[in-house]
């Protein structure tokens, strides 16, 4: 794992942003992952930037995100779909768009779907991630043992506490999702995976410097190849190696 620790939250944004942007300038047809949550904003506004300068060009790139809550409708403002085209797909053309739909009657079928079709575009290129409190990547909560596909997942009391600053009230935070599995996580040729803030710091040791366990699920990542961890000073604060 490459592990980069910039001066500030910014500094990270623009890292991973260009990171990306690479990416996309060396294939324009990638297949991009992509996530949600507080830790990408920035870079979408980056890649945005970077889009309209006409620096970047992503009108052959597909994507597909790691997960979406159950039981809320595409279009609630607090739903992922809602998100991306908020934060990232009202401003740029991709190819294809794709997000687990977490309103259709077989969610089991749902998962299947989404890893075949990974699969049928030739795998990720390049997986975003951000990383929860206790570790989670996707919605892969601490557990016995590692998930494998797209499947529903149960979230985390923790994960329901820390989304619920997106909700008007704590009963309105669904508790159940569905999420890339940690095998399609891995099967990503590129990680990048972003972490800002001293709350993320014990996580961060855990993911570069603890024990590979289903309990710590990004602590997998030290088993692929190809890993960058992009974190400011807060997250890589409890590193022993910095
Ligand atoms: C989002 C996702 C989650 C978040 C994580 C961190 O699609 O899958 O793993 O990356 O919960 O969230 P933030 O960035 O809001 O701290």
């Amino acid at each position: 794992m490459v592990v980069q620790i910039f001066d500030n939250a910014k500094l990270v944004s623009r890292a991973c942003a260009t990171l990306i942007a690479a990416q996309v300038i060396q294939k324009p047809d990638s297949v991009l992952g992509l996530a949600t949550g507080s830790s990408p904003l920035e870079t979408y506004r980056k890649l945005i930037k970077m889009h309209d300068k006409g620096l970047v060009d992503f009108s052959a790139v597909k994507s597909f995100n790691l997960d979406e809550y159950i039981g809320i409708p595409k279009d609630n403002p607090c739903s992922y779909h809602q998100f991306m085209k908020d934060n990232l797909f009202q401003y740029v053309e991709f190819a294809q768009t794709h997000i687990p739909d977490g309103n259709v009657s077989s969610l089991e079928e749902e998962g299947l779907r989404y890893d075949r079709l990974i699969e049928a575009v030739g795998g990720i290129d390049l997986q975003l991630l951000g990383i929860g409190h206790n570790g989670h990547i996707g919605f892969n909560e601490p557990d016995e043992k590692f998930s494998s596909g797209t499947q529903v997942v149960h979230l985390a009391e923790s994960t329901i506490q820390a989304n619920r600053r997106f909700f008007d009230s704590e009963k309105d935070v669904p508790s159940m999702a569905i999420s890339m599995g940690i095998g399609t996580i891995m099967s990503a040729k590129k990680i990048v995976l972003i972490a800002m803030g001293e709350d993320k710091a014990e996580a961060i040791k855990g993911t570069v410097e603890g024990e590979i366990t289903p309990w710590l699920p990004a602590s997998i990542l030290q088993l692929h190849n190809n890993v960058t961890l992009l974190c400011d000073r807060g997250a890589a604060s409890k590193l022993s190696g910095k």
